[in-house]
């Protein structure tokens, strides 16, 4: 079995990921950079995983050290270094791969001054806040001498992963000719220095979370987008939110549309003054529909669930199956989403395979988002070869 990731269904995935977990001491060694919420994250799923050791750590904030400091209290034999500065950090010999976890707006400053050590290199999504930076990792990316892994975990998601293989490894829907993706979920949870409450630190509602919807629809539509129209605004979150005098500037909402080069049709829905989250994948094809969709929340003791439905004669998922990951995997984080992305990192370091995002497709994930952000600005249809060469961004091959 290739176990990474999409020719294999989500159950078989959790219990070669579980069997396979590791002594994280003989494993890579990494470097997080940022350890704020989503770098803590990435701390407690490597010790869970095993499969590599966090040898160090870099944030400019104390809190934020302090708080990872702690989550790796009851390990204290294995407590990562605590870097100075970045370029202490690019200077430890002992790091084999670094994980790039700051906010939006830095991410190109750091890791201009990561590619100068040639290591393998993690990046959060979304990979930047302009596409012209964006492009340039992906220049710079096309002969760097390590792995670049982004950070479009939703991929890893059991709904997902199984979704994909029932539409592209096994094919049961035939070709695919419409993708619907909708989010429901809560307002954006407080950030170090709330850097999310701000178009130009995030790039927009639309690039800071939904660049991972865009690369599942991407993905699935198996094209790249060639027209991008969107209606949105602010609703209902932080209309009265002020920092140092600057106000909130933050979408809320929105329907985004995209017409694909291969003729498949997208929409995808964002609401996020709702209670609970609720995400949904609706993919049809002239054979059939897929259905992938989950439930969770941000409240204690209210646990995620996964379904998928594959609407075609004969298919045991015909009525729907859960999916869900074991609770140990769906707790670490994004209902296991950071585990599979991190394990594909680990094994990628290890010489292996998987289908995490390349950084060409972490720009084509901020090409829909940025048009989309475009085009709730203009109110106009946005047609992705006029976009990107206004701002001078030539498309990859
Ligand atoms: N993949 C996902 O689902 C997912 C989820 C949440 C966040 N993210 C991404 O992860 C990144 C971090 O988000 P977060 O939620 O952890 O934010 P956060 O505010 O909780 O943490 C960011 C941390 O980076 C530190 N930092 C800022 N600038 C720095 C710099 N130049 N050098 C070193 N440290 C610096 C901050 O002090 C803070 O501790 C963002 O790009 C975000 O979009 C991804």
């Amino acid at each position: 079995m290739n176990p990474l990731f999409f020719s294999t269904p989500s159950r078989d995935l959790a219990a070669w990921a579980l069997n396979s977990r590791g002594d994280r001491c003989s494993g890579p060694n990494l470097a997080i950079i940022g350890v704020g919420m989503m770098g803590r994250e990435h701390l407690r799923v490597a010790a869970l995983l095993g499969r590599a050791r966090v040898r160090g750590i870099y944030d400019s904030n104390t809190d934020s050290i302090r708080l990872a400091q702690r989550e790796c209290a009851d390990q204290p034999k294995d407590v990562p270094r605590v870097y100075g500065s970045l370029e202490a950090a690019c200077a430890d010999t002992g790091v084999d791969g670094f994980m790039i976890c700051t906010p939006n707006a830095s991410h190109w400053a750091v890791f201009e001054r990561l590619v100068a050590t040639g290591k393998p290199l993690f990046i959060e999504k979304p990979m930047a806040t302009s596409l012209a930076d964006a492009r340039r990792m992906v220049a710079i990316a096309s002969d760097y001498p390590g792995l670049i892994q982004l950070g479009m975990q939703y991929r890893f998601k059991a709904q997902y992963i199984d979704a994909f293989h029932a539409i592209k490894a096994s094919r049961w829907i035939g070709s695919v000719r419409t993708v619907a993706m909708s989010e429901y979920r809560p307002p954006f949870l407080d950030k170090v220095g709330q850097w999310n409450k701000f178009n130009r630190y995030s790039g927009g509602t639309l690039v800071e979370k939904c660049c991972h919807y865009f690369d599942l629809m991407n993905m699935m539509a198996d094209s790249t987008p060639v027209k991008v129209y969107a209606q949105g605004g602010r609703a209902v979150n932080f209309l009265d939110f002020e920092l140092a005098g600057e106000r909130s500037d933050i979408d809320d909402h929105a329907f985004v549309c995209v017409t694909y080069g291969n003729g498949t049709l997208a929409n995808f829905t964002l609401n996020m003054f709702s209670q609970e989250l609720y995400e949904e994948l609706v993919v049809t094809g002239a054979e059939g529909r897929v259905v992938a969709s989950e439930h969770a929340s941000f409240r204690r003791g209210i646990p995620s669930t996964a379904h998928i439905k594959v609407e075609v004669a004969d298919h045991p998922a015909y009525r729907g199956l859960e999916v869900t990951y074991p609770d140990t995997i769906e707790r670490s984080g994004h209902s296991g989403a950071t585990f599979f992305e991190h394990l594909a990192f680990v094994t990628q370091l290890e010489g292996g395979g998987a289908d995490a995002a390349t950084p060409i497709q972490g720009f084509w994930s901020l090409v829909v988002a940025t048009a989309a952000q475009e085009s709730l600005a203009t109110g106009e249809v946005v047609f992705i070869d006029e976009f990107c060469a206004r701002q001078g961004v030539a498309l990859p091959a």
